[in-house]
């Protein structure tokens, strides 16, 4: 029996509790005792064999109970059509990390790929492959450039495709199955970034990709308090390959999660299915509801349309809907940007919004709104990129236009829209009403 996306976020580690707890427990060991009966040891593998999820539990390092939990949950979300007997081995298939980026430093050590065909995206993972260029001098081209370029970068066997889609911080969706056929003709890997289109909304294996990664610490902790990072492997044998290298090189990279983050997660994902849906539904809503202003003539339209001069989202792609709505069946994703049309706009902005707050990241509950230029130096500086959490979207909607009518009037709202808490290492320290922290 194949159950649906929510009820298997609930159930699907039913099969490993061995105690009466509703809740799962939360485990804090990190070592843990071998079996008394000399008997019954399994000493550590040799060079050869591998880690994988049955390795019984010695170092949180190698792996823990919360983390073991984690995986299997996120196991049939990642592989939707997969039958409940598969799903015992196919959770060894998912390997979690301590962030997003740990994952993707790992997929690297694993790959070892002379050449890298990556676009723009996410910031971090360019960081990243600058210190493997630093250790070991690995090449990148332009993921867009030519045949003819990826030909003089040298791109073919045992090499990478490095895919974001949806892309941070726009929000717009690529094809996986056009690059997948032009890495996979070059004998190169496709490797998709699915953090702005995670589980329920696309199955980049369905596409051809050969590894999945996400920064966990966006939809899946889904509540901006856990890091974690993930990498899923194809359900062939050559992918259980190279996930049990992934889990044993984990073990010595030393990026597994933290006990804790990984009970956060598991208790993050049985609320998932609701939270990703409702998300991406409230901010193709608020897409199309900015986007019409901007070419309308209602009262409240000429409003946005003196802030808003360009919005940028998958669901707005008409002209690639035809792969598009295939590939992204359920929604586009909560993320969104929107271009204001001076600079000094798009910083004043954020601290006119009551619901959203100024913060970067994306994924939790709550809405986000970030004057991108606050952490990304080669963004366009008119740029905001809003997270759309679970509060109903005509609320949002409201609040947006309430921040353009004050933006355009000068009025400066008070900015101590919430009494922040800053918690030090020494406590917590509230600011002093008025202080202007937002
Ligand atoms: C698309 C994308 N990939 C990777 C990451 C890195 O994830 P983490 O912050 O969990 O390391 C981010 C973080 O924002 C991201 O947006």
């Amino acid at each position: 029996m194949t159950y649906h996306p929510s009820t298997v976020a609930v159930h699907a580690d039913d099969r490993i509790n061995i105690t009466t707890d509703v809740a799962p427990p939360i485990h804090t060991a990190t070592t843990f005792r071998y079996p008394k009966n000399p008997d019954d040891y399994e000493p550590a593998p040799t060079e050869g064999e591998y880690l994988d999820l049955s390795t019984p539990l010695v170092y949180s390092r190698l792996t823990n109970s919360n983390i073991n939990r984690l995986e299997t949950v996120l196991t049939p979300l990642i592989f939707p059509g997969a039958k409940e007997d598969q799903l015992p081995s196919l959770g060894n298939h998912v390997v979690t990390y301590s962030s997003g980026l740990s994952a993707f430093h790992a997929l690297l050590v694993n790959i070892v790929p002379k050449v890298i065909a990556i676009g723009g995206g996410y910031h971090g993972c360019h960081g990243v492959i600058d210190l493997h260029k630093k250790m070991h001098g690995v090449k990148t081209v332009d993921l867009h450039a030519s045949e003819a370029e990826w030909d003089a970068a040298g791109l073919g066997k045992g090499d990478l495709v490095h895919l974001e889609t949806p892309i941070n911080p726009t929000g717009t969706a690529f094809n996986i199955a056009s690059f997948a056929e032009q890495a996979h003709r070059r004998g190169a890997l496709l490797s998709i970034d699915a953090t702005f289109g995670p589980p329920g909304l696309q199955d980049p294996f369905a596409w051809g990709a050969d590894l999945v990664m996400h920064s966990g610490t966006k939809y899946i902790g889904g509540h901006s308090d856990m890091l974690c990072g993930i990498l899923a492997t194809t359900n062939t044998t050559e992918g259980a390959r190279r996930a049990r290298t992934l889990r044993t090189e984990r073990l010595f990279l030393g990026s597994v999660m933290g006990n804790l983050e990984g009970w956060l997660g598991v208790r993050s994902l049985r609320t998932y299915d609701l939270r990703i849906k409702r998300q991406s539904y409230s901010a193709e809503k608020l897409v199309r509801s900015l986007s019409d202003s901007v070419t309308s003539n209602t009262t409240d339209s000429e409003i946005v349309k003196k802030i808003v001069r360009k919005v940028e989202h998958a669901s707005l792609q008409t002209e690639d809907f035809e792969w598009l709505k295939k590939q992204m069946p359920n929604g586009f994703g909560p993320v969104f940007s929107i271009y204001t049309h001076t600079v000094d706009q798009a910083r004043r902005l954020p601290s006119q919004l009551k619901l959203f707050h100024h913060a970067t990241s994306l994924g939790g509950v709550e809405s986000l709104i970030e004057w991108r230029r606050m952490s990304d130096t080669t963004v366009d500086e008119t740029l905001l990129r809003v997270s759309v959490g679970v509060e109903d979207w005509e609320d949002l909607e409201g609040d947006f236009l309430a921040a353009f009518k004050a933006l355009l009037e000068g009025d400066e709202r008070s900015v101590q829209t919430r009494a922040e808490v800053q918690v030090g290492q020494e406590g917590a320290a509230v600011p002093e009403a008025g202080s202007g922290v937002v």
